[in-house]
């Protein structure tokens, strides 16, 4: 998106050039005209929200208006408590729009620079048990390895090292794997939807907090509907570890995966809120 001053409406004021955060207004030393300088632009939009005039223009259309929402502070604490990863759902389908709807929620979060550098996946329907069939083939093959005496060394220094050093979970491994088999469904609850974030790799730095970000606004919103969520980190780790995962997936090639969720309408309800300890603080100052 490209942002322009028209200089017939500016008043010079300045408001624009204090709050931009990357120094991208300049004033003209010859006509003291405010500009925009593009290649240090991130299109985050501040100046032109807070133009008192309407001097700032774009290609993309107009800002929309903002309105306070008025959510008083002590509602929305209580919302986030009482989001629960859900578990069980209704067998019925999510409308489209819905999800659309969602997604737009989530684009609307902010992201390191404004690069909004991510995509995202939506499986539906039977797409959702096929991507499960081979995330469970993924942790099925890796039983079969830590069998071998030889790949348990190996693996020893890889991630798999928690289902060596612990009996119990790779118990628990082996009965998710045939739970699934069976045709159960420990990975993803049978959940309609499963929504996967992932963020090209050279979005290192920050690729993995801006779509979590955005999954957790698109997480809470749902939730404000009555529909849940759970994250899935063993979807998470089999696609980031084997590509042609990732591809059953809909995620392209060149990305890393940062967030996968479940989504569905909740079949459980919870009568009281669960205790969490407090983030250890350090106060310094
Ligand atoms: C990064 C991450 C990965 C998770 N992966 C899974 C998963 O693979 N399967 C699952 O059932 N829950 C998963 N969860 C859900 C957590 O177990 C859950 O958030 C936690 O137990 C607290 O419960 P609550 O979200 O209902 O408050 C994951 C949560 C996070 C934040
Ligand atoms: S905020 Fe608007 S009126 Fe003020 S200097 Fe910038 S463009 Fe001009
Ligand atoms: S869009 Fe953001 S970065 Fe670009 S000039 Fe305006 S305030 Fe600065």
């Amino acid at each position: 998106m490209k942002l322009i001053i028209n200089n017939d409406v500016c008043t010079s004021c300045g408001l624009c050039r204090e709050e931009c955060p990357s120094k991208a207004v300049r004033v003209g030393k010859e006509n003291g005209e405010y500009s925009i300088y593009q290649p240090f632009c991130i299109a985050c939009s501040h100046c032109g929200i807070i133009c008192p005039v309407d001097a700032i223009t774009t290609d993309a259309g107009e800002f929309p208006l903002w309105e306070n929402p008025e959510i008083p502070p002590e509602r929305l604490e209580a919302f986030i408590r009482g989001k629960r990863s859900v578990r069980r759902y209704k067998k019925q389908a999510l409308p489209k729009d819905f999800i659309e709807d969602l997604l737009y929620t989530g684009s609307l979060t902010s992201t390191a620079s404004n690069r909004q550098e991510w995509e995202v996946s939506v499986l539906t329907g039977p797409a959702v048990r096929e991507l499960g069939g081979e995330v469970i083939e993924y942790y099925a093959g890796l039983i079969n390895l830590i069998k071998n005496p030889l790949m348990k060394i190996i693996l020893r220094f890889t991630e798999a090292k928690r289902y060596i050093n612990s009996p119990d979970t790779f118990k628990r491994l082996e009965k998710f794997v045939n739970k699934f088999r069976k045709g159960g469904d420990p990975l993803f609850f049978h959940a309609p939807a499963v929504i996967i974030l992932s963020a090209p790799k050279k979005e290192r730095r920050f690729g993995k907090t801006d779509c979590v970000l955005a999954g957790s606004a698109m997480m809470y919103t749902a939730a404000g509907y009555g529909v849940g969520s759970c994250m899935i980190g063993f979807a998470e780790t089999a696609m980031n570890l084997n590509k042609h995962i990732k591809t059953a997936g809909g995620v392209p090639g060149g990305n890393r995966v940062h967030l996968v969720f479940t989504l569905g309408y909740a079949d459980r309800g919870y009568r009281k809120l669960p205790i969490r300890k407090k983030m250890p603080a350090a106060f310094k100052g």
